[in-house]
């Protein structure tokens, strides 16, 4: 890259100091706003709140941006990309219009609908009373009742049977924060399997697919615990092999997009399906319109080439002309590290120690998510603090790496899980053993074995 491209990258989590980490070594001038302890290390952060969207174009504006990279979902639901747009500034991400596929619930149902993309059947209601009528009144069975707008991932109550989802919809009928939004609910089968993310780059048009990647959502090991923004993630899942990922493609990314552009509101940014692999195929749990977090950290260390081109292209609307990205063999493991508490409060201001030992471990990068500085020492700023994130030739590898370097990283209440990608590599596994059963069917029989 000959001239220096300057770029704002807007939020303050781990997504984002992996954003800025990037784009740095595509050769960009970053911005991060507001950012961390993390991203002032190696960017310029600049202190405007995520949420401020007149500032937001105001600091594009008066700093000459180039690209302004959206990390978090409400600024896009809110329309910070149509603001920048209206004001002559590049944003890559969805409009508002757009970004209600991860928004509204009932509207993304809709879309699918639309495309004729495999999700969960469901009903929607019009208020917490309307769907108490309908569960009393169908078969005691595992179903999901969901708050239709953004909730930060709390409006979503995974029920056994009757009994749990009228519970579930009694503390949604009585939260001030749904009840004032007068939201819509709706009331899903609850599907069975493995869950995935697979992200796509897209201008409305073209797809670009990136590798698929799992991601942690219990807080605590095997899946047990409260519901959390994500505990660990690891790249690839071998769980989607390229026959599925072809598959989810077909079937469910292109349609998606098709369906958003044939409804008026085409889809430029990442595509980000939440996916639910089941007996009858893969099937859509979710969208969201953003980059994941953890999976953009575990995702962009396993990235070769350069990320500002494709963010580029996708936001000019000409992806097809882009060369695909190239990754690194191997596989990344990322391990987020949490505050007491968390996903309940936390105390903020603990200092962390044992930072640069951690980096200095071999394929590592430590992707701060919740930080600030204070009297020249990084303390915690949040519940989800650092993403720990290691790249190596093996899952195994990274696995090992990336627990290596947190265990070199103190302070009061710190906690993990020490399970990330254990479900990735019994999965490996499996898949070898098959493979060796079929190799070894395939031998002749030694010479002197009686045929059967
Ligand atoms: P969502 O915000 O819609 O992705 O839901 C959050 C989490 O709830 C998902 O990651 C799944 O683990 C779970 N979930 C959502 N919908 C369903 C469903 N229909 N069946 C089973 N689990 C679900
Ligand atoms: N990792 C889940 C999310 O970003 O929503």
């Amino acid at each position: 890259m000959t001239e220096s491209r300057r770029v704002l990258v807007v939020g303050q989590g781990a997504r984002e100091h992996a954003l800025a980490w990037k784009l740095t070594r595509d050769g960009a001038e970053v911005l991060v706003a507001p950012g961390n302890a993390g991203t002032a290390a190696m960017a310029e952060n600049v202190p405007v709140p995520a949420g401020d969207v007149p500032a937001l174009v105001a600091l594009a504006r008066d700093r000459r941006v180039d690209l302004t990279v959206i990390g978090p979902e409400a600024p896009l639901v809110a329309g910070v990309v149509d603001a920048f747009r209206a004001a002559g500034l590049r944003a890559f991400g969805p409009t508002a219009a757009a970004a209600r596929l991860e928004g509204s619930k009932s509207f993304c149902k809709q879309i699918l609908h639309r495309g004729d993309v495999p999700t969960a059947m469901y009903r929607v209601f019009n208020g917490a009373a309307r769907a108490r009528d309908y569960v009393e009144a169908r078969e005691d069975m595992p179903m999901v009742v969901k708050a239709d707008g953004l909730a930060a991932g709390k409006g979503v109550f995974v029920c056994d049977g009757r009994e749990a989802a009228l519970e579930a919809l009694a503390a949604l009928g009585s939260d001030p924060q749904f009840a004032a939004a007068a939201g819509s609910i709706l009331i899903e089968e609850r599907l069975d399997g493995v869950e995935v993310s697979v992200m796509a780059i897209t201008d409305g048009r073209t797809i670009v697919t990136l590798p698929p990647l799992q991601d942690h959502k219990a807080a605590y090991d095997d899946d047990t615990g409260p519901n959390t923004g994500g505990m660990g993630a690891y790249c690839p899942a071998a769980f989607v092999d390229a026959d599925l990922m072809a598959e989810i493609e077909a079937r469910i990314l292109v349609p998606t997009v098709h369906a958003m552009r044939r409804a008026k509101v085409p889809f430029v940014g990442v595509l980000y399906a939440g996916l639910m692999l089941t007996a009858q195929g893969p099937k859509v749990l979710e969208y969201n319109v953003r980059f994941g977090d953890p999976e953009c950290e575990a995702l962009l260390v396993r990235l070769e080439s350069p990320l500002l081109p494709l963010l580029d292209a996708a936001t000019d609307r000409r992806l097809e002309e882009v060369a695909p990205p190239v990754w690194r063999a191997g596989a990344s493991v990322t391990v987020i590290m949490a505050a007491e508490g968390y996903p309940g409060p936390v105390e903020r201001g603990r200092t962390i120690t044992g930072l640069a030992a951690a980096a200095a471990v071999p394929g590592v990068e430590v992707f701060h998510a919740a930080t600030a500085s204070r009297d020249g020492a990084v303390v915690t700023d949040g519940g989800r603090v650092l993403a720990v994130t290691a790249s190596e030739a093996s899952l195994a590898r990274a696995k090992l790496q990336a627990y290596t370097a947190v265990r070199a990283i103190r302070w009061p209440g710190a906690w993990c899980r020490k399970d990330i990608a254990d479900k990735g590599l019994r999965q490996e596994h499996a898949l070898l053993v098959a493979a060796e059963a079929d190799a070894t069917d395939a031998v002749p029989p030694e010479e002197g074995d009686a045929p059967a």
